[in-house]
């Protein structure tokens, strides 16, 4: 099952608020992939299309679909990408009609559970000489991420957020790993911690509520009790993320890249 089908739609325009932190990880990703021709490449979980973007920009004359279980998120994709092929669809029941000789996806399995079966999935998507490249973000080895379930799971909020860690899926480098030296001749696989300097402890607010913080914030009923929690969530931002001389704030977040060669 989608586990997105329990939250309610994305917001695109929040979400590319903090576009060119959300993006430098896709860029990374796609400059990092061999010297290679595709003639077909699959962004799955392509969200307003800014990582598709990025695909499209290294290999203009590729064949290029983007897939997203959002219809907010393929419209946004249209609206700014016409030209593109955008597809409403769940990773997990898409049936492509054709090879593809990359399929790629920037922090959206994370989403998406059981992911021994959405690689074996995903290898099913490859023509013969077809390339994975994955980003997932490593949400709870963050001071971020351990700060919000911690106050998640405290007696005021327990009963309403319970289960929600369970719907982010993020395996450790050592399960993706084993899963890809069955299916692959060649692997990379890589860390990196990026630093964003964010303007107060309020943007990391403001840039969680439409990714790590949003399904909290859905489950909890009214307005007021969203202020509270995500105040009590900035309270806390405070004490790990010190304030810079010159009043900004700088949020190091990690993210686990891997790239499977057929
Ligand atoms: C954080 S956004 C990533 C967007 C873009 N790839 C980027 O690099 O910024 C995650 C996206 O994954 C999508 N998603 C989540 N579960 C999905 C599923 N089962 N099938 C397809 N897309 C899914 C969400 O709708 C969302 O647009």
């Amino acid at each position: 099952m989608n586990k997105e089908a329990m939250l309610t739609d994305w917001k695109p325009d929040l979400y590319m608020r903090f576009n060119s932190e959300r993006t430098q990880p896709s860029i990374d990703l796609i400059y990092r992939i061999a010297q290679v021709e595709p003639k077909s490449i699959i962004d799955i979980g392509c969200g307003p299309g800014n990582s598709t973007r990025v695909l499209v920009n290294r290999w203009p004359k590729s064949k290029i679909i983007g897939i997203d279980s959002s219809a907010a998120m393929i419209q946004k994709a249209r609206q700014d990408y016409p030209n593109q092929e955008w597809v409403i669809a769940d990773a997990t029941s898409y049936e492509p009609e054709i090879k593809f000789d990359i399929v790629f996806s920037n922090a959206a399995i994370q989403w998406i559970p059981n992911h021994e079966a959405l690689l074996m999935r995903f290898y099913s998507f490859l023509s013969d000489r077809g390339i994975v490249a994955i980003q997932i973000p490593q949400f709870w080895d963050m001071s971020l991420g351990q700060i919000i379930n911690n106050i998640a799971n405290k007696n005021r909020w327990r009963e309403r957020t319970a289960g929600i860690s369970s719907l982010f899926t993020i395996e450790n480098r050592s399960f993706y790993y084993d899963i890809l030296s069955k299916l692959f001749s060649s692997i990379e696989m890589w860390e990196t911690q990026y630093m964003h300097i964010l303007e107060s402890h309020g943007a990391i607010i403001e840039m969680m509520r439409s990714t790590g913080l949003k399904p909290y914030l859905e489950k909890i009923d009214n307005d007021a009790d969203k202020e509270v929690f995500e105040g009590a969530v900035l309270e806390e931002i405070k004490k790990a993320y010190p304030i810079q001389k010159n009043g900004k704030v700088i949020l190091p977040f990690k993210r686990l890249f891997f790239i499977g060669y057929r």
